[in-house]
């Protein structure tokens, strides 16, 4: 049976449809408001707000549960691997054995980025940002593949396209931070797998199965999150009927924000700064949460998440086998460890339902893994890569409206042009 909210402005009652979600969440479809009342609504950063529905990832904030396609990120992450975990995301179902032999080989040959791409990133200056180099990367592969261009291309054009970036990623994420480190680019090397193959072009070396199956396992846990900032914005680019490159360009920009993806570093940079400055975890606590100061404890707090991230968790165990493999003494994660129990038995924290996120303990990883700062959010990007091919491959199938939020008007009434001299 169809349900209804009912909204009664100005003496108008009107019925709004109830959307219910496959995990009962429910939604109000608000598409008649305007029109029936004049009213809009407004939800700074659309923190109530729903923008779609959608099959692929489904977070539940207040227990704690993350699942792609309905596989649960524990299983995922113990039992999966990268590449299969973006085939289920991209295409809808776990593959095959021969569908993921299939996958593959197609990522393999066409792993190749055209040389002129080189030139390119020649072109910045030495120590640019590799996120700056990963996102305008990115963004001029669609000159080398015009047909990508096409408004009107067809499904086999977008699967040509979604197998051409995802090829392309690790060879693009790795050359951002040779060009970083002011080092020549080193191409791909023919029969190695993906995460060998980047840690390959990163470091000329064969990888380390402990340092392959790290980065595996982090890949997985940041493939996809829902409508998070930087998926909402390559579904937005996309709603334009831009195309995949422009669309995962615009959203490798919004991941690289300190508030988002670009957390990561900024965790190891705060606790950097908290290991030298010698002062007590207290004094640093008291810094979050003093409003006049603009710190924040980065790797801490979740738009969703008014719990433990799921992904947290996972993380700092893997982030003990790792520095127990490698037999590494990082004083980092001794400090993140007690900032985390200082700031969970603060009411402040507690009062907010501040936990550690995915950000929190990535970094350490990384470090341990040899991969530098600067590349920590490139390595979220290369996780997140097929969460947001499936959420533009969704959205442009789903054939959904250019994305055209509304707003309240606040400024100047009408008034007459003043001419200079009476100004
Ligand atoms: C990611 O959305 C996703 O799914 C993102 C992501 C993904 O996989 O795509 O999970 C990846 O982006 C994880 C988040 C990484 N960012 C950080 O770690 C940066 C630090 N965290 C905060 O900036 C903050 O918690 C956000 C941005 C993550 C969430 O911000 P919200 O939801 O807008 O919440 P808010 O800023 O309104 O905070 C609510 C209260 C405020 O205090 P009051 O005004 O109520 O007194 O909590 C406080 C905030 O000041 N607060 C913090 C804090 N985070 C929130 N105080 C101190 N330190 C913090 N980290």
């Amino acid at each position: 049976m169809e349900e209804f909210a009912e909204i009664k402005v100005e003496g108008k009652s009107v019925k709004l449809p109830v959307i219910t979600g496959t995990e009962n969440e429910k939604a109000i479809d608000i598409a008649k408001l305007r029109s029936e009342t004049g009213y809009i609504t407004l939800d700074y950063g659309y923190k109530n707000t729903g923008a779609t529905q959608s099959s692929i990832t489904y977070l539940d904030g207040e227990n704690g549960i993350l699942r792609y396609r309905g596989y649960s990120i524990e299983e995922l992450a113990e039992k999966s691997n990268f590449l299969e975990v973006a085939y289920l995301l991209i295409y809808g179902a776990l593959p095959t054995a021969s569908e993921l032999a299939n996958f593959e080989k197609s990522l393999a040959a066409d792993i190749n980025v055209d040389e002129r791409v080189k030139n390119l990133l020649a072109a910045f200056p030495s120590k640019a940002h590799p996120m700056a180099v990963l996102s305008a990367a990115i963004g001029a592969l669609s000159t080398f593949e015009v047909d990508s261009q096409n408004p009107n291309r067809s499904k086999e054009e977008v699967l040509k396209t979604i197998i051409s970036l995802t090829a392309k990623m690790p060879t693009l994420s790795a050359w951002a931070y040779k060009n970083f480190n002011g080092e020549a680019c080193v191409n791909p090397k023919v029969g190695l797998g993906y995460i060998e193959n980047f840690i390959y072009m990163m470091f000329g070396k064969d990888a380390d199965p402990v340092i392959v199956d790290a980065i595996n396992k982090l890949l997985i846990l940041h493939a996809d999150h829902e409508q998070n900032c930087s998926t909402s914005t390559v579904r937005i680019v996309g709603s334009s009927n831009a195309n995949l490159f422009s669309s995962i360009s615009a959203g490798v920009s919004a991941l690289w924000g300190p508030l988002h993806g670009g957390a990561n570093q900024a965790v190891i940079e705060m606790l950097e700064a908290i290991r030298d400055s010698g002062t007590p975890l207290s004094v640093w606590i008291d810094k979050a949460k003093d409003k006049n100061d603009p710190f924040r404890l980065m790797g801490f707090g979740h738009r969703v998440y008014k719990s433990f991230d799921p992904r947290a968790t996972i993380i700092k165990k893997a982030a003990d086998d790792v520095l127990e493999k490698l037999g590494i003494q990082d004083p980092l994660i001794d400090i993140a460890k007690q900032l985390e129990q200082v700031a969970l038995s603060d009411e402040y924290f507690k009062a907010r339902n501040l936990y550690p996120n995915v950000d929190f303990y990535s970094g350490i990883i990384y470090k341990a893994l040899g991969i530098p700062t600067e590349m920590f959010t490139v390595m979220f990007a290369l996780g997140r890569l097929p969460g947001w091919i499936a959420q533009w491959k969704e959205m442009t199938e789903n054939k959904e409206p250019i994305g055209r939020p509304r707003q309240v008007y606040t400024g100047a009434n009408n008034r007459p042009y003043v001419a200079i001299s009476n100004r």
